[in-house]
């Protein structure tokens, strides 16, 4: 089959398509085709071995030191089941699913196997195989934030960066729980937000929204532009500044004992459970979660898609499609 492999750390023009050998399903694993996939930030990042401020040298070991461990990057998919392995029960040939095997990632190919009772789930009929393949990476993440950091009923939640593929899922997901949602990004994507759900919003470049101390229960941060010394003030006693895209500083304030009033750090990986998957289609099926999809790109122009990515510009997802018909 066809992959795209990150031979080493760098630039879009890194990736190669590569003939590599089609995964064999083994016993209770399915083998989908993928119909459609996505580059994130996380793709992005891994690349370009862009990792958070401090985590560079902590983060080698493990990933890899001259290029990433997993060659073939991709977190999630969406596509058909083509073959089973042995005790297979719940999936068959033919089926349209969702996946998200996260960060063994491997999915930027034409075919990926998953365990049958992992990050698997029926594809919603309702969504075409680009948007269905943008729902987890974003999703998963801000399910793992919002059940970790318990937003009391009709709470009140800042989220920065509420226009990325995160942020667009928190705004709903966190609208949905009956929260009141206040939205930082620009203006030009206000609109958006407000549609998803945010009560209001607030435009970074021209407004400073730092400046209400005890104001919120719970700050989702994606963007890293602001650090817990910050944020901690401008939350309620008992509040929650959940770092998602944090370093290393705002890693170690998550150790130890709360600080004044009993206010918070969170930060760190997003748990990746297999039974988000199967939530996040069920929100979508009942329409409380929308994908957001940017772009779409051909999976030959997976480089340019990359290109756009790293700007740090995008609005929700980009979506990749391997079979140019496979829209349905
Ligand atoms: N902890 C975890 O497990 C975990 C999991 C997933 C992702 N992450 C991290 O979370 C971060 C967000 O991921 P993502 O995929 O959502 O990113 P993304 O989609 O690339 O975010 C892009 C958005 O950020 C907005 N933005 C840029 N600068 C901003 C600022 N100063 N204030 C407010 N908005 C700003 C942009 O809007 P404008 O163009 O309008 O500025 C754009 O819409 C990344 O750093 C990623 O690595 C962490």
């Amino acid at each position: 089959m066809k992959a795209v492999v990150c031979p080493r750390y760098g630039g879009p023009e890194v990736l190669e398509f590569r003939d590599v050998a089609t995964p064999e399903p083994a016993a209770g694993e399915v083998r989908i085709k993928v119909m459609a996939t996505s580059v994130t930030s996380g793709d992005s990042r891994m690349r370009a071995a862009r990792f958070p401020p401090g985590l560079g040298l902590i983060a080698r070991p493990f990933l890899g030191f001259r290029g990433p461990r997993q060659p073939i990057l991709g977190t999630e998919i969406a596509g058909v089941v083509d073959a089973v392995g042995s005790g297979v029960t719940r999936y068959r040939p033919g089926d349209a699913v969702i996946a998200f095997p996260g960060g063994k990632m491997a999915c930027h190919a034409e075919y990926r196997s998953v365990a049958e009772t992992g990050a698997i789930a029926p594809k919603p009929q309702s969504l075409g195989y680009a948007d269905a393949a943008t729902l987890c990476f974003g999703g998963s993440t801000a399910l793992h934030f919002l059940d970790v950091t318990t937003v009391p009923p009709g709470g009140r939640v800042l989220v920065v960066g509420a226009s990325g593929a995160v942020g667009t899922a928190l705004v709903q997901l966190a609208h949905h729980r009956g929260a009141q949602v206040t939205a930082v990004c620009s203006a030009r994507n206000a609109d958006l937000v407000r549609g998803l759900g945010a009560d209001a919003v607030i435009d970074y470049t021209t407004t400073d929204y730092l400046g209400e101390p005890g104001a919120y229960d719970v700050i989702f941060e994606t963007v890293g532009s602001v650090t817990a010394r910050t944020a901690l003030p401008l939350l309620r006693p008992g509040g929650r500044f959940a770092a998602i895209a944090a370093g290393l500083p705002d890693m170690l304030a998550t150790i130890g004992a709360p600080g004044r009033g009993g206010r918070r750090v969170i930060a760190g990986p997003a748990k990746e459970i297999p039974a988000y998957i199967q939530q996040l289609a069920d929100l979508a099926v009942r329409g409380v979660l929308c994908p957001v999809v940017d772009r779409t790109y051909a999976f030959g122009d997976i480089a340019a898609a990359h290109a756009y990515v790293d700007t740090g510009r995008k609005r929700g997802s980009v979506a990749i499609l391997l079979d140019p018909a496979a829209h349905g």
